[in-house]
């Protein structure tokens, strides 16, 4: 337990303010000197936190009230209602890459569903050696790292989850429609929301662990977009437009990345395509893709169950693409 995260969600669940330090002593188990030195942690991280000698402690408004969302460690604990994924928070306010971190941490032991989330990436990446833009204090950059029991070939249809879960989560915060790009690139109104790169540790036989990151543009502005992207992605504020604590979405995508997983655990790929084919708006449309060194154009025949790209040729044969990237899309 983090006494810290613990203090949060006693201190905001309590209808009538005050919290006794014996209680909260009691709660955490820990001295009533320690729940001081945590309240002083924890207003040093911003939290409005009086204390009365003869009521306790009381949380005056919760970090970011009234100013913008507030988005630490502590926020996201305290808020998470998951049981694997989240469980254990590494948040920084600025590192290179949340997927290299996470890379880092697998290597050393750390548990599935260990997540590290930055306010900014100096060097973030995306698909296919892309850079991904990072700004401080505006999206969601996260790296989660699981340990299913695949072989390696089975790695890429993890990223069809990663994209089910990231399109449900967009869902909640968006008025308009969500659809997925293949492989995992989530959009709304054909410009790119969020997007996810999986990296994996693996042996021939089987993965030790995979890198799930993704990349939400939650209240970013088309003036904090760089320039070279700003016609092709978008935001949930553009769409809402209003600002989305972070916190609350890193709850709803942490959820549903959860709901999937126990989902793939308990029944396999199959129901993760069928949902990922409900968020596919591009069957039967002409799309050119560009894979390896090779473009190839066709009419988009869905993905088959493991997930590989099917078109339709203009020579009537059924290429299968395993990897590569959509560049266009046009309707027949
Ligand atoms: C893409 O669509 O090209 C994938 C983008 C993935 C971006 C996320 S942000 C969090 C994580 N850390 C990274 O460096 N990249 C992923």
């Amino acid at each position: 337990m983090d006494a810290e995260v613990e203090i949060i969600r006693l201190l905001k669940s309590e209808a009538a303010g005050y919290v006794s330090g014996q209680a909260l002593s009691t709660a955490l188990g820990v001295s009533r000197t320690a729940v001081w030195k945590h309240i002083k942690n924890l207003r040093s991280m911003g939290y409005a936190i009086t204390a009365s000698p003869s009521k306790g402690y009381v949380l005056i408004r919760p970090l970011g009230a009234g100013a913008q969302d507030a988005f630490n460690r502590v926020e996201v604990s305290s808020i998470l209602t998951t049981d694997i994924i989240g469980r254990k928070i590494f948040f920084y306010p600025e590192t290179g890459s949340t997927n290299t971190r996470a890379f880092e941490l697998g290597r050393r032991g750390e548990p599935e569903g260990a997540a590290v989330i930055a306010d900014r990436q100096t060097a973030g990446k995306g698909r296919l050696g892309r850079k991904w833009a990072s700004p401080p204090g505006v999206n969601f950059y996260t790296s989660v790292i699981l340990r299913p029991k695949i072989p390696p070939e089975q790695a890429q249809r993890f990223a069809l989850l990663m994209a089910v879960a990231a399109a449900e989560a967009v869902s909640g915060f968006s008025p308009k429609r969500v659809c997925v790009k293949w492989p995992n690139d989530i959009l709304i109104d054909s410009k790119k929301v969020a997007g996810i790169l999986m990296e994996m540790d693996a042996e021939p036989d089987r993965v030790n662990f995979i890198v799930a990151g993704v990349g939400v543009n939650i209240n970013m502005t088309a003036a904090d977009m760089p320039e070279e992207i700003r016609a092709v992605a978008t935001s949930i504020r553009e769409k809402s437009g209003k600002e989305t604590p972070r916190a609350e979405f890193a709850r709803a995508l942490y959820s549903a990345m959860e709901k999937w997983y126990k989902v793939f655990l308990a029944e396999g790929f199959v129901p993760v395509v069928k949902a990922w084919r409900g968020y596919f708006d591009a069957e039967g449309r002409t799309v050119k893709v560009t894979a390896f060194d090779r473009v190839i154009t066709g009419v988009c025949a869905g993905i088959d169950e493991s997930g590989a790209l099917l078109l339709r040729t203009p020579a009537g044969g059924l290429e299968k693409i395993i990897s590569g990237d959509v560049e266009t899309v046009r309707s027949l």
